[in-house]
């Protein structure tokens, strides 16, 4: 029989067991890894629905709270819409305006381009740029850039964040200019294929939507390979129920929306609560909230409204860790540009993506005798 002090070691453990629960407690979510990546700071979530409310409000009212466009000259303009509301009479009728939405994480370096496309079009169309707050802009920005870069936050890949960048871009230009018709989303690494007039004539033209309406040009797909992981992205059933998996549709994140159908999307809640959620670690390779929230908030609210086409070429040939093929300076040509305006649909396409920085100057090379020409 073991002597009664043997048993002390085994107590001994016991107690050091006892103590060290309340110690995993404690240290466990430092020592578990997350389950989620970040979510949307609520911070950015709370400025972001004060500045979504005004524009709806603005837009619903256009008779007795519309600003003239005028004011959008005005450089403190973007920080007043962030603040208050403007009270002044609306404008004589103008003609629609074609609103260019910037997204950008680094310098506009197709700048010089964008403004032979802008020249002597400016009284129809307008500028913002949303360039995330770690981006370095280092070159001075072109004239019809300067003043337009709008109040920014962070934003990063397999996150909600784009959604709230492009949405904010959005809400930005319905408050700016009650002229603004159609808003276009571009990135930085996206370039035109043909001039002003063209872009111009063809949304203007296309009025298919009920009752003689402008639609919006924007990819909608529901047969895409990659659809059911990117569905389950933020865990089962998690969309339920506002997005069934049968209304979950896929596109670019590159699209002109009409008026009616940005503030659409500024108003929703009942879906952004959905995709704002966090995907999960595991899932991180099938997460990409931009490409999904558009297309199927559009598609569930207005699918009439939407040629279910993006006006925006892209190249996915090849296409690395979701990156599409990007166009190298010595890509390049006439033939090229040629070659990207070609589409299926009835429309050409206007714009393309991605070309690399290098690329400008050969660009600028074709630009008057064969981008800006048709
Ligand atoms: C698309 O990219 C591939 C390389 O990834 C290239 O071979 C092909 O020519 C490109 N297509 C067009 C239309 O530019
Ligand atoms: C047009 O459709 C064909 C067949 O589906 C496809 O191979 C081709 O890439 C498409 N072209 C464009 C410009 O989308």
């Amino acid at each position: 029989m073991a002597p009664p002090h043997a048993a002390s070691p085994y107590v001994l453990s016991l107690v050091l067991l006892l103590l060290s629960v309340p110690a995993v407690f404690l240290l466990a979510p430092r020592l578990i890894p997350p389950r989620t990546l970040p979510a949307i700071p609520d911070a950015d979530e709370t400025d972001d629905l004060a500045l979504f409310r005004r524009a709806v409000l603005l837009s619903a009212a256009p008779s007795s709270n519309s600003k003239p466009a005028a004011a959008a000259a005005d450089p403190s303009f973007f920080a007043a819409a962030y603040g208050r509301m403007t009270n002044r009479k609306r404008p004589p009728k103008q003609q629609p305006k074609v609103a260019f939405l910037f997204l950008t994480n680094s310098d506009l370096v197709f700048a010089p381009l964008w403004e032979k496309f802008f020249d002597g079009h400016h009284g129809l169309l307008n500028v913002y740029v949303h360039a995330d707050p770690s981006a370095e802009l280092t070159s001075s920005p072109t004239p019809s850039f300067k003043g337009r870069i709008v109040p920014a936050k962070a934003t990063q890949r397999a996150s909600a964040t784009l959604i709230s960048a492009a949405r904010r871009l959005l809400a930005t230009a319905l408050l700016d200019d009650p002229a603004n018709h159609f808003f276009a989303l571009l990135s930085q690494s996206c370039v035109p294929l043909h001039p002003f007039p063209t872009l111009y004539r063809t949304l203007l033209a296309d009025n298919a939507g009920p009752k003689g309406r402008h639609r919006s040009f924007i990819e909608i797909l529901d047969a895409e390979p990659t659809l059911h992981d990117r569905y389950y992205a933020r865990g089962d059933d998690v969309m339920l129920p506002e997005v069934p998996y049968d209304r979950f549709r896929v596109g670019s994140q590159f699209f002109v929306l009409t008026r009616r159908h940005a503030v659409m999307v500024v108003r929703d809640r009942r879906l952004w609560n959905k995709f704002k959620l966090p995907c999960l670690v595991k899932k991180k390779h099938s997460c990409y909230p931009e490409e999904h929230y558009f297309p199927t908030l559009l598609d569930m609210q207005d699918p009439a409204g939407c040629t279910k086409f993006t006006l925006t070429r892209v190249n996915w040939t090849d296409a690395v860790d979701g990156h599409p093929h990007t166009y190298q300076p010595e890509e390049v040509s006439a033939d090229l540009i040629r070659e990207l305006r070609k589409s299926n649909g009835t429309y050409s396409h206007m714009f393309a993506r991605k070309f690399a920085p290098g690329s400008l100057d050969p660009l600028m090379k074709i630009a008057d005798s064969v981008i800006l020409r048709d």
